[in-house]
């Protein structure tokens, strides 16, 4: 009889053991089919379109070749430059490709080598500076011209002499200008200060170029008045539109004396992001206005 017991108790032990060894598989095949479903989960289904570029709000789909081959030919750039300049055309040839400019009458009209001005284009609400501003017959449109009248006051009391001698000009009175300075400098020099007629931003009625009163424009960039007009001007709505050392951005060369007027807001904001208009343009104002 105790044989019979010890045999039967030795059963349901060995009955037992091969029952939880076999729980014990399923469950672990259980985990490991978790972990394999867990894996999969995190992985990214590959999104063609994404690539290095891609990341910024304003790259372009239809631009990604010339990012690759841009960035081939500038090494030294990263990749919000390389898309910031193929955007604004300079893998190109300036003055191919071009557009009209769009936003006409606001405070972000951009103009520049590749957006133009049409021919007729006048801006509304042009008015003439008062004399103690500026030399006679310069006009500007109204906003811009209360805001210079004001930087130009306010700067008076700090002891600075601030005149425009130039601001708003027409399509014809800007060929004129540039035939003469072709003829005098050839094509290729004129481009690098002068703007071709349509691809003036004195055209668009916001910009000003400032001197200390009755000194040559030439000499500005050594002034009291030009220091001023670099650490003060954004208050007003002006900001410097050439500057130095961003020549391969602008296409023209540093100019100390020409501000243009984005209002207030706006020119706060491009002086804080040391960018040019360009590059602020194409980043951040070119999708919401077109
Ligand atoms: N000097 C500037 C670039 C113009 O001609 O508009
Ligand atoms: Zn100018």
């Amino acid at each position: 009889m105790r044989k019979i017991v010890v045999i039967l108790s030795s059963i349901i032990v060995i009955i037992f053991i091969v029952l939880m060894v076999f729980l014990f598989n399923t469950n672990s095949k259980d985990k490991d089919l978790e972990k394999i479903n867990d894996n999969k989960s995190e992985i990214k289904i590959p999104n063609e379109k994404e690539n290095e570029f891609s990341k910024y709000s304003f790259y372009k789909e239809e631009n990604l070749d010339r990012y690759i081959s841009y960035k081939d030919n500038n090494k030294d750039l990263g990749n919000e430059d390389i898309v910031t300049r193929v955007n604004l055309n300079l893998d190109k040839e300036v003055y191919t490709d071009t557009k009209p400019a769009s936003n006409l009458n606001t405070n972000y009209l951009f103009v520049n080598k590749f957006y133009y001005l049409d021919s007729n284009y006048i801006p509304n609400n042009l008015e003439l500076l008062d004399n103690s501003y500026a030399k006679s017959g310069i006009y500007l449109v109204k906003e811009a011209k209360e805001q210079i009248e004001k930087l130009i006051s306010d700067a008076k009391n700090d002891g600075m002499n601030i005149r425009v001698i130039s601001a708003y000009r027409s399509y014809s009175y800007q060929e004129n200008l540039y035939n003469n300075y072709v003829k005098s400098d050839g094509v290729a020099l004129a481009d690098t200060y002068s703007a071709r007629p349509g691809y003036s931003e004195h055209q668009t009625g916001l910009v000003v170029d400032v001197t200390r009163a009755f000194d040559n424009f030439n000499n500005f960039e050594n002034s009291e008045e030009y220091n001023w007009m670099l650490n003060n001007a954004h208050n007003y709505g002006f900001i410097l539109r050439y500057p130095k050392d961003k020549e391969n951005i602008t296409t023209y060369s540093f100019e100390a004396w020409h501000y243009r007027y984005v209002g207030v807001e706006l020119a706060k904001k491009i002086k804080a992001s040391n960018l040019t208009f360009d590059e602020y343009y194409i980043r951040y104002l070119e999708s919401d206005n077109n």
